[in-house]
C-alpha cells in the first residue's frame, strides 16, 4: 500500500475541522496512490466521493440546514445531546429499551422477517422529557438529532408547508441522523385553525409521503402533547409508542435528589418534597431546583427546605424568587406544616426536622 501515514493524518484533520474541500482533496490524492496497486479500491474511494456531493459551504455547517424559502428562518435544528440523565417508569423504561436494541440489532431483525419503519411516538403534557428522551435515544446510537418544530413549519401558506416538510424529509438520511417531529399535532390542528378540509389532507399526505420516503435505518420521533388531535394514519406509522404521565412519587423524588441535592439529597427531604410537588412536571422540578440552588449560592446559605416548599405550593413559581428566608411569616409557616401534616406521611418531630423547628412548635401549631 502506498497510502502515507501523512495522508492519513491530514484526512482526520481535515475532517474534524469540517472542511469539506480539503477532505475531498486529500481522498482525492490516497485514491490515486491507491489506484496504482489496486484500481478496486480507488474505485470505491471515488464512487463515495461522487456520491456525497458537495455541500454549499465547505465550512458553516448550520448554513446548510434547510430553510423556510420566504423567511429563510431554519426548518431544523440539529440538538446537542443531552448530559442530564433521564428518569422513566418501569414500562416506558422497558419500550425506551427495546426501541434503542431494536434499532441497533434491526439487521438481525430483518434476517428473521421483521422489516419496517421503526417510529417511535412519544405523548404526554408539556415538561415530562419528550424531547429529552429523543436526545438519550441518539446520543445511545450516537447520531445526530434533528428537531423540525412543525407548528413552526406550517407556512401560512400551506403550499409552501408541502415544499418544507420535502426538503426536511430529503434532508435527513443524508446526515443518518434521527430526526425528531417535534408538536406534530400542529398539522392537526391546521383543522380547526383555518382553511378547507383539502388543504390540510394535503399536508397531512406530505407527511406520511415523506414518512413513507425513508429507507428503513431512517429513524423518525414524533412527539406531542396532543396525541388524540393526530391522525390515526399517521398514528400508525409510529409502531413504537411512549405515554409519559406527570412523574409519580418514586420519579419525583429521583428528580428532586438529582436536580435540587445534585444526587445526594437526604430520604426525608425527598420523601417531602416528593409528596408536595404531586402534579408538577419533571421540567417543573427542574425549575424550582435551579431557582433555589442560585439563590443559596449567591446567598452562600443552605438550601432552606421551608422556602423550596413554599415555591413548590404557590402555584406561579416561574416568576417567584425562591427566598432564602429563615423567618417565614407565621401563617406560611403554618400553612406549610398543615400542608405536610395532611400528607399523613409524616409524624411531626419529622416535619420538625425538616422544618427547622421542634416537635413542640409543630404540634401547637397544629393544635391552633
Ligand atoms: N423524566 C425526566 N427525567 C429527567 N429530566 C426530566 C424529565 N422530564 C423533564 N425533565 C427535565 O425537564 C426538561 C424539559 O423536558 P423536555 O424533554 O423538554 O419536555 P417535553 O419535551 O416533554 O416538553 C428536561 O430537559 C429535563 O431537564
Ligand atoms: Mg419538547
Amino acid at each position: 500500500m502506498n497510502v502515507l501515514v501523512e495522508d492519513i493524518v491530514a484526512l482526520i484533520e481535515a475532517s474534524l475541522d469540517a472542511n469539506y474541500s480539503e477532505v475531498r482533496s486529500v481522498s482525492n490524492r490516497i485514491a490515486r496512490e491507491i489506484s496504482i496497486e489496486d484500481m478496486d479500491a480507488a474505485k470505491k474511494i471515488k464512487s463515495v466521493l461522487r456520491r456525497k456531493g458537495v455541500p454549499l459551504q465547505s465550512s458553516g455547517y448550520t448554513a446548510s440546514l434547510p430553510v423556510d424559502p420566504k423567511s429563510r428562518m431554519p426548518l431544523i435544528e440539529e440538538h446537542q445531546w443531552p448530559v442530564t440523565p433521564l428518569f422513566l417508569g418501569e414500562s416506558e423504561r422497558n419500550t425506551f429499551t427495546t426501541f434503542i436494541e431494536s434499532v441497533k440489532y434491526q439487521n438481525k431483525l430483518i434476517e428473521n422477517g421483521l422489516t419496517g419503519k421503526l417510529g417511535l411516538l412519544l405523548s404526554g403534557p408539556p415538561g415530562t422529557g419528550k424531547t429529552l428522551i429523543a436526545g438519550h435515544i441518539a446520543s445511545q446510537l450516537n447520531r445526530p438529532l434533528y428537531v423540525v418544530r412543525l407548528d413552526s413549519v406550517i407556512s401560512s401558506l400551506l403550499g409552501d408547508t408541502a415544499k418544507n416538510l420535502r426538503q426536511i424529509f430529503d434532508f435527513v438520511p443524508s446526515r443518518n441522523g434521527i430526526l425528531l417531529l417535534d408538536e406534530v399535532d400542529a398539522v392537526a390542528k391546521v383543522r380547526d385553525d383555518r382553511h378547507e378540509i383539502g388543504e390540510l389532507k394535503r399536508v397531512v399526505n406530505t407527511l406520511i409521503q415523506g414518512l413513507d420516503s425513508l429507507d428503513d435505518n431512517s429513524i423518525v420521533i414524533a412527539a406531542t402533547n396532543h396525541a388524540e388531535l393526530l391522525d390515526p394514519a399517521i398514528w400508525r406509522r409510529f409502531p413504537f409508542k411512549i405515554r409519559l404521565d406527570l412523574p409519580c412519587q418514586g420519579l419525583r423524588e429521583e428528580l428532586w435528589n438529582h436536580f435540587l441535592f445534585q444526587d445526594k439529597g437526604k430520604s426525608l427531604d425527598l420523601r417531602a418534597l416528593g409528596a408536595l410537588s404531586a402534579g408538577l412536571s419533571g421540567a417543573d422540578i427542574e425549575t424550582i431546583s435551579i431557582s433555589a440552588r442560585r439563590q443559596s449560592i449567591l446567598k452562600g446559605a443552605e438550601l432552606n427546605m421551608s422556602s423550596i416548599i413554599l415555591s413548590i405550593v404557590d402555584s406561579d413559581f416561574n416568576n417567584s424568587v425562591i427566598p432564602g428566608a429563615n423567618d417565614l411569616e407565621p401563617i406560611k409557616k403554618k400553612k406549610i406544616i398543615n400542608l405536610l401534616a395532611d400528607t399523613k406521611s409524616f409524624t411531626q418531630s419529622e416535619i420538625g426536622t425538616l422544618l427547622g423547628l421542634s416537635r413542640q412548635t409543630v404540634s401547637s401549631h397544629l393544635k391552633e
